[in-house]
């Protein structure tokens, strides 16, 4: 079992007959939801509802017979489960390199409880340090949003398709990558600046959002759980 599947299969543990759960993306998430299916198709959990965080885990989950249900039919999920693209040691989060923190951080804030799945690689002392900081930022003035990036001790870049077009999330919007050479040394610093700049529409920042972190490693799979959480 590769270690990403090893994380979700711990996941799994935390799931009960009758939960809502918020449904993350990427890889790791991807195997997480496979896994959910599988159970559900073979009569191991029922009457589980998915919100997903994403078009293609939306496809996913409608592929393999997970029922999904808005935040508008239900507006506080029992548990939200998905991948990361860096942990601090406070539990910390970037995320986004998916293209999807946007839906993702809205579905956790309405999640009773967040459960993140890594792999070890996603560990880092100082979130920044392991790849870039995605800023989801409108279209239009994009090059102007860019230029703002820019001051604030990155190298903020358009995040493009291999054609050199601008990707663009599941909302129609940009990205951009900002890259911090010594990492983020001020993370909440960083996130009100970015909420209070218009055009910026939503930072891969996760701060003080997670309840439990599973890391799966070459040793096993632990969980970390945010100070004050009842394991
Ligand atoms: C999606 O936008 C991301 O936040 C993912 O959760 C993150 O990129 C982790 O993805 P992997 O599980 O593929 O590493």
């Amino acid at each position: 079992m590769n270690l990403k599947e090893a994380a979700a299969r711990e996941a799994l543990n935390h799931v009960r007959d009758g939960m809502t759960l918020g449904l993350g993306s990427g890889s790791t998430t991807a195997i997480f939801v496979d896994l959910l299916g599988k159970r559900l198709a073979a009569g191991q959990l029922h009457h589980i509802q998915g919100v997903p965080t994403s078009e293609g885990t939306a496809a996913q989950a409608r592929r393999l017979g997970i029922p999904l249900t808005t935040l508008s039919q239900h507006p506080r999920l029992d548990l939200a489960v998905d991948g990361a693209d860096e942990v601090d040691p406070h539990l910390d989060l970037i995320k986004g390199l998916g293209r999807a923190h946007l839906r993702e951080k809205i579905i956790a804030v309405h999640a009773a409880r967040f459960i993140v799945i890594v792999d070890e690689s996603k560990l880092v002392a100082c979130l920044g340090t392991r790849g870039p900081l995605p800023v989801e930022i409108l279209p239009f003035e994009y090059q102007a949003h860019l230029a703002w990036l820019n001051t604030l001790g990155c190298r903020a870049e358009l995040w493009s398709e291999a054609d050199g077009s601008p990707a663009r999330t599941d909302n129609g919007n940009f990205l951009a990558r900002c890259w911090f050479k010594d990492g983020i040394s001020q993370p909440a610093e960083l996130a009100r600046a970015l909420e209070a700049r218009p055009g910026i529409i939503e930072h891969g920042l996760f701060l003080g959002l997670t309840d439990a972190v599973i890391v799966a490693g070459e040793n096993g799979v632990r969980t970390l759980h945010r100070q004050g959480e009842n394991p």
